[in-house]
């Protein structure tokens, strides 16, 4: 065999190599095609023809980085047919594009981006807007799962838009958790109730906090070991059907929420002085709660109602617990600030002896709900809000950071009416977004009447 016939059969080889290649890919493109669901299926159009004006778009948006130092290979090093952001001198330069797996699913699209020196989740983060437009979906969400990986999903019909009733309550299989709703990949979330201290959920009127406490309250009734204190701040009887299953319902009357407090202080110093001796932990969580030992759930709704100095600073007058007049009384600043520091401690104090409050407020800045007790709440919820402000009283500052999770974004009514962003983890970043389910209150209301006979008292509770 001469030279020549060696150079063909590498030749060859090399051939044979890059078509087996390119069988092999659109084999596995056909076939991945093939068993897609129908609604995803759908969407194959948009990503292919994505894919194809990827490099474009990326020039266009910045998300490529000119390697300056790199030999002069790309077609696209010569000036003027380049997009119109990145503009490199001729000769010198290569453009790097971050490399993209392309998937398709009943929602749109989705691209996994292996990230480039220079362009990272900011990066993306801000081109969102831009390639929700030119890839013409309804918006576009980052997360990253692992450093280095972004993933960028453009939702033609977003997940979070369609309703979730009663029936897509699923209860968790092993934890003790609470079903928070469905993510923005349709993806079951839960919140598991062991270790955490409290929860605020916050919002614009009329978004759904209290449906959520609802769909909550509707997996805690049947359980025996769970007893529910509802303090309702606003007063608007939202859960007087409830009655017959809480163990103390009291509306916006601030000496009858303070009397319910009193109860409260009283049961977490009891909880705590016994703890030891009757489950033999000092972690209650680690037993775990039992009829005799109950899982505590305080719920306070629009709690700015209890929190408020400035509403009654004026009034010296001294009231007794039934509100009415008298000498020897307490004047309202002094009740609230009572409350307050009861707050605090059931906050701060409740975990370990499996006390958990919810306080539920539209404003979660520091006016309406003191910072001892939001800043100590282990997870934050936040409806629909105006202003990145009350995001960020609400979730922290990391939202800051996570532009696409920000609340701000969920003011398109009716859309996102029971959407809400939660500070747990998920895909690798510190939150998600998730619709809730909406219950009926009737529904709520019979299941209450059901399960009447699992209500305990005080004494009993603990
Ligand atoms: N998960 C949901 N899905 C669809 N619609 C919902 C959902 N939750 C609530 N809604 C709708 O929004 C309305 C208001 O809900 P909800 O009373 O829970 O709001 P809210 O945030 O508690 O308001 P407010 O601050 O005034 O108490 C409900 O009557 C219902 O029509
Ligand atoms: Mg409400």
């Amino acid at each position: 065999m001469n030279i020549i016939e060696s150079i063909q059969h590498v030749v060859f080889g090399v051939w044979a190599v890059v078509l087996l290649g390119l069988v092999g890919y659109v084999t596995t493109g056909t076939v991945r095609f093939a068993v897609a669901p129908v609604a995803a299926k759908r969407h194959y159009p948009l990503m292919l023809w994505t894919r194809l004006r990827w490099h474009w778009l990326a020039r266009n948006l910045n998300l490529c980085q000119v390697d300056k130092h790199g030999p002069s290979k790309s077609r696209a090093a010569f000036g003027p047919t380049i997009g119109k952001n990145v503009r490199i001198e001729k000769s010198k330069a290569k453009i790097r594009f971050p490399r993209v797996r392309w998937r398709a699913d009943q929602y749109g699209i989705i691209a996994r981006v292996r990230l480039i020196p220079g362009v990272g989740r900011k990066e993306f983060e801000a081109a969102t807007a831009y390639l929700a437009d030119y890839w013409k979906c309804s918006r576009v969400q980052v997360s990253s799962p692992r450093p280095g990986i972004l993933v960028v999903r453009g939702l033609r019909r977003d997940p979070l838009a369609d309703g979730l009733t009663l029936a897509d309550i699923r209860r968790h299989d092993v934890a003790l958790a609470l079903f928070l709703g469905r993510d923005e990949w349709a993806t079951d979330r839960w919140l598991p109730l062991s270790g955490i201290a409290g929860i605020t959920v916050g919002g614009l009127p009329g978004y759904g906090k209290t449906s959520l406490i609802l769909s909550w309250l509707m997996e805690l009734f049947p359980l025996a070991f769970v007893q529910i204190v509802v303090i309702d701040g606003k007063g608007g009887g939202d859960y007087i059907g409830l009655k017959s299953r809480l163990m103390r319902l009291v509306d916006d009357d601030l000496f009858a929420a303070l009397v319910v407090f009193r109860e409260l202080r009283q049961e977490l110093r009891h909880r705590q002085a016994t703890v030891v001796s009757r489950l033999g932990v000092t972690n209650g969580w680690k037993a775990g709660p039992r009829e005799d030992f109950s899982l505590l759930v305080v719920i306070v709704d629009e709690c700015h109602t209890f929190f408020d100095l400035d509403g009654v600073k004026g009034d010296k007058t001294k009231y007794d617990l039934d509100g009415l007049p008298t000498k020897d009384g307490i004047t309202k600043t002094e009740a609230v600030l009572e409350i307050r520091s009861i707050a605090a401690d059931l906050v701060k104090k409740g975990r370990s002896v499996m006390m958990l409050s919810l306080w539920l407020t539209q404003k979660q800045t520091s006016d309406a709900i003191p910072t001892a007790i939001r800043d100590n709440c282990t997870v934050g919820l936040s409806f629909a809000v105006k202003t990145v402000d009350a995001a960020v009283a609400a979730l922290g500052d990391a939202i800051r950071q996570y532009g696409a999770y920000c609340p701000t974004t969920l003011r398109e009514q009716p859309t996102y009416i029971g959407v809400c962003t939660a500070s747990i983890s998920g895909d690798g970043d510190p939150f998600v977004r998730v619709r809730v389910p909406r219950v009926d209150e009737s529904a709520a209301d019979d299941l209450a009447e059901q399960t009447a006979h699992y209500r305990r008292d005080f004494a009993q509770a603990a």
